[in-house]
């Protein structure tokens, strides 16, 4: 029996999902995604045009490949429906090769509502959501009044969907939380929801499972990144889902002893938006330059995002967590001007040196111990074998290899799924 590959986030999201997934499709005839929702952000640039994914998985412009939102990921129906639309636009039949998972929860428009009155209720201590709805609907889900894609096709469904508006405009008005309209959005939400019918809604588990018994190679596609995993992150600056590989299994339906090859997928060095601890953060030029050579600004929000230097600390902490069997170094073409790179190799945390990442992080200093590399000062986005490469970059990802005790298989050189260099 086949097992299912799994792509992951190692940092704080926004690694190059997008561009690692599509570049990885050719070798998988299914491509499901386990987690997240509309928060995320996958950009894919090919044949000169730019796509940015949020709920739709990476392998959709690969012929031949099938899709599956998995049970995992919460669903905006309004914006699934918009990026289908946009996607066809470019003549592919989404319908085709998407299918959708009964057991995904719904993210209803006062799921959205509650995202914004919570955050505003926080005031200072704000998360810095994407105000998808996406912590509101993990919340039912678990609280077990949630609705799910199944449900769409229940006699039921409507007298369901009002009561679970009523509790959150009870909630909402607790809040003190006055300030929105949902008439439009709701209008849009159930116009949307019938557009959905056309897909085939799938027991997920079962297919999955089937398609490996009968030999087929699936990826499974990770939203937002280890370090925002509801239960290891930096919480409760995180999302609210399990990110990390074992996500996987309770989001499609697969055993433990199911999941092959883990391809982890980070930055040469960190970015982070919204808030929480992040110890490798540059407020200086340097910073600034990564956030403008990187075009560092959310691919969902447009929110600029945090910038510092790679933490190693923080990646080799998510790569035993996720027993990452093969590392995805991104963007190294970002710093390709720079005389000298720098990562964390430990932290100095209340006068003492650690090497994991604190339990503490949000209260107390953690403050880099950093390595300093020489920087290759050439441009690397012409090279396509990994002899081509600068011995200063190479020295730099043999540092990493051996401090994380996995190997660098693929380095992405610039943006394009032709830049990108396997060994
Ligand atoms: P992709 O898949 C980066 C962050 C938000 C916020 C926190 C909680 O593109 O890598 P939420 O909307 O989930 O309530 O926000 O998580 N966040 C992401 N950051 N990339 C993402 O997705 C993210 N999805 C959520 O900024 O700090
Ligand atoms: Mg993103």
């Amino acid at each position: 029996m086949k097992k299912v590959d799994v792509v992951l986030g190692m940092q704080w999201g926004d690694e190059g999902k997008g561009k690692v997934v599509d570049v990885l499709t050719p070798n998988y005839n299914v491509v499901a995604r386990f987690q997240g929702g509309p928060n995320a952000g996958h950009s894919l640039h090919f044949n000169g045009k730019s796509f940015v994914l949020h709920t739709v998985p990476s392998g959709i412009f690969r012929d031949g490949a099938t899709n599956i939102i998995g049970n995992g990921v919460v669903i905006d129906p309004v914006i699934l429906l918009d990026e289908i639309s946009q996607i066809e636009t470019m003549g592919v039949d989404c319908t085709k090769r998407m299918k959708i998972s009964k057991r995904a929860n719904l993210i209803l428009p006062t799921h959205r509502i509650l995202d914004a009155a919570n955050e505003a209720a926080k005031g200072k201590s704000k998360i810095g959501s994407t105000l998808k709805g996406i912590g509101p609907a993990y919340t039912d889900k678990i609280a077990r009044v949630g609705l799910r894609i199944g449900d769409i096709n229940s006699a039921e469904f409507k007298n369901r969907y009002e009561a679970l508006k009523a509790s959150h405009l009870a909630t909402i008005a607790n809040l003190g939380f006055t300030d929105f309209d949902i008439t439009e959005y709701e209008a849009k939400w159930f116009e949307s929801v019938e557009a959905l019918r056309k897909f085939e809604f799938i027991d997920n588990e079962v297919v999955v499972n089937n398609l490996l018994a009968s030999g087929e190679a699936i990826l499974a596609e990770g939203a937002q990144g280890s370090l925002l995993d509801v239960d290891f992150g930096t919480y409760p600056f995180v999302t609210s889902s399990n990110t990390l590989c074992a996500g996987a299994c309770t989001g499609l339906g697969v055993a433990p002893s199911r999941i092959g090859n883990v391809f982890g997928i980070f930055k040469a060095y960190c970015t982070r938006v919204g808030a929480g601890p992040f110890p490798t953060e540059l407020f200086d030029e340097t910073g600034e330059a990564l956030r403008q050579i990187g075009h560092e600004f959310g691919a969902t929000t447009g929110r600029p995002r945090r910038c510092g230097w790679l933490d190693l600390v923080a990646l080799k902490y998510t790569v035993m967590m996720n027993g990452t069997t093969s590392l995805i170094m991104m963007k190294c073409d970002c710093m390709n001007d720079f005389d000298t790179v720098k990562a964390a190799v430990g932290y100095e945390v209340s006068g003492k040196q650690i090497d994991w990442f604190p339990y503490e992080a949000n209260d107390v200093e953690v403050k880099p111990v950093y390595k300093e590399f020489k920087g290759w000062k050439c441009d690397t986005t012409k090279c396509r074998t990994y002899d081509e490469l600068p011995q200063e970059l190479k020295d730099y990802i043999k540092f990493i290899e051996d401090y994380c005790g996995v190997p660098v298989n693929i380095i992405s050189v610039g943006p394009d799924r032709s830049e990108t260099i396997f060994r």
